[in-house]
């Protein structure tokens, strides 16, 4: 019987091996090439990982090439349409989808780890007022594990589970009090009355003084949005939370180190610079010369929002979030929000010119996700919070079935060496003068 393998030859030496192919149930094949140092003496090179998988994952599928997107194998339309967040949140968890009784009793543990403790209130003292809410959710991420030494024995699944739950829980009570620090308002509590979309509205919006309404609409667009943001297999923040996990690390040090990882522009940050760009463009007789920066190599202005490594089509969450901003627009009386009229008027110049073809770039989930939570009141620095608050589900699932694999090893990526060779020390005296 024919092996599933492929076989390379080393033109210096005339030596060949034959590499294993491991099958997945969908996507390419993959090169087994864990024994290529040790039988040819040679790393492989793949800076950014363009053609590397760095582990297996039964969790989300991507293709890019056909704008698909599954979490365990549904399509992200569907869930996005039928499903729910906390549903979501237990199927990228546990992998099926929840009976009506394991939806509610997961719903109640949720709902029974939402406080956070007395103590992390006074964190948020130590940041001044202009802090940003990405840099105070890093903080107080991290410091969970100075609270909660009861579930970071990360090789116990009970200790596994409820860190998961606790942080799930907690990001949105995290995330809602750094926005109330950041305008001097008290922290609101949450209530376990509400779901945990309602919830997170009414900490971020309601004071002791009045009531507040949840808007069922705002209420259902976000509960969609942290569906949408919810896994995308192994991004550079999903990437930092398993080698983070890799070494053994605590996972609510884990998760901060993907949050690190996510604010960065090019990644989960797009969606406050999105806006921040639509901003500067400020009217469509401007938009040609901004696309002439985007395209010029020597000007580091990107489109952003635009752009994906895997997407070489239309990102699908991009489409149902484009959807979704005519429907809160509408509800709120906003039909002519002038940044979404230059965002689509952006979106249709950039989608026929020559270079945004060639290169395959369009819309990605950041594009059109910040006009959204602009019409819902977050304010623009909140914008990667509400990314974190979501993917924090993909990140505490795609850490789980890492460190459930029987052969987790710690990640350590070799490298081609390119500085000075061996050389003995230099005294002062016999140095160049600058
Ligand atoms: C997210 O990985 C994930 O799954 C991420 C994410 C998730 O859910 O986790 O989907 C979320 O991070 C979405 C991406 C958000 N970032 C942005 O919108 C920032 C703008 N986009 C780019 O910076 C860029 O497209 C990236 C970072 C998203 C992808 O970068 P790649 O794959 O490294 O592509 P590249 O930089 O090698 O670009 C390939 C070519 C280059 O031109 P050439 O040198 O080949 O001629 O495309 C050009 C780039 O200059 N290009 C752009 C561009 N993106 C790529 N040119 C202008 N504007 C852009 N936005």
């Amino acid at each position: 019987m024919k092996k599933d393998t492929t076989t390379i030859t080393d033109n210096n030496t005339g030596r060949q091996l034959e590499l294993l192919l491991r099958r997945g149930t969908s996507g390419p094949a993959v090169v087994d090439i864990g024994h290529l140092y040790h039988e040819l003496g040679y790393f492989t090179y793949d800076p950014g990982f363009t053609s590397t998988a760095s582990c297996r994952s039964g969790i989300t599928y991507i293709d890019g090439e056909q704008g698909i997107l599954h979490y365990r194998g549904y399509p992200i339309e569907q869930l996005a349409e039928k499903s729910n967040f906390l549903e979501v949140t237990y199927l990228l968890l546990y992998g099926e989808l929840p009976n009506p009784q394991q939806l509610d009793a997961f719903t109640a543990t949720i709902r029974h780890h939402t406080m956070i403790n007395k103590s992390l209130e006074r964190f948020y003292d130590g940041f001044y007022h202009d802090a940003h809410p990405m840099a105070i959710m890093m903080g107080v991420v991290g410091s969970l594990s100075a609270f909660y030494h009861d579930s970071t024995d990360i090789r116990n699944p009970q200790h596994r589970e409820l860190a998961a739950h606790r942080m799930i829980a907690k990001m949105p009570t995290i995330a809602a009090a750094s926005y109330k620090h950041s305008i001097g308002e008290s922290f609101v509590y949450p209530n376990n009355n509400l779901s945990y979309c309602g919830n997170f509205l009414n900490m971020m919006f309601s004071v002791p003084s009045e009531p507040y309404i949840i808007d069922p609409v705002a209420e259902k667009a976000m509960d969609v949005l942290f569906i949408l943001h919810a896994d995308h297999e192994q991004n550079a923040s999903t990437s930092t939370v398993r080698l983070a996990g890799s070494s053994g690390a605590n996972p609510f040090a884990c998760i901060a180190s993907g949050i690190a990882a996510l604010w960065g522009p090019a990644h989960g940050g797009a969606n406050e610079a999105v806006l921040h760009m639509l901003e500067e463009i400020g009217k469509v007789d401007n938009i040609p010369a901004f696309l002439a920066r985007a395209k010029d190599k020597k000007d580091p202005f990107r489109l952003m929002g635009f752009g994906h490594r895997v997407y070489k089509n239309y990102d699908p969450r991009a489409q149902i979030v484009r959807r979704m901003c005519h429907e809160v627009l509408d509800s709120r009386e906003q039909h002519k929000d002038p940044l979404f009229e230059l965002a689509v008027r952006l979106e249709e110049i950039a989608l026929s010119d020559d270079y945004f073809i060639e290169h395959k770039l369009y819309p990605n989930v950041d594009f059109y996700s910040g006009i959204i939570y602009k019409a819902l009141g977050i304010p623009t620095q909140m914008f990667t919070v509400m990314f974190a608050i979501a993917r924090t589900v993909g990140w505490v699932a795609q850490w789980m079935e890492m460190i459930a694999e029987p052969q987790q090893r710690i990640g350590r990526p070799r490298q081609l060496y390119d500085g000075p060779g061996r050389r003995d020390y230099r005294e002062m005296n016999d140095r160049e003068q600058a």
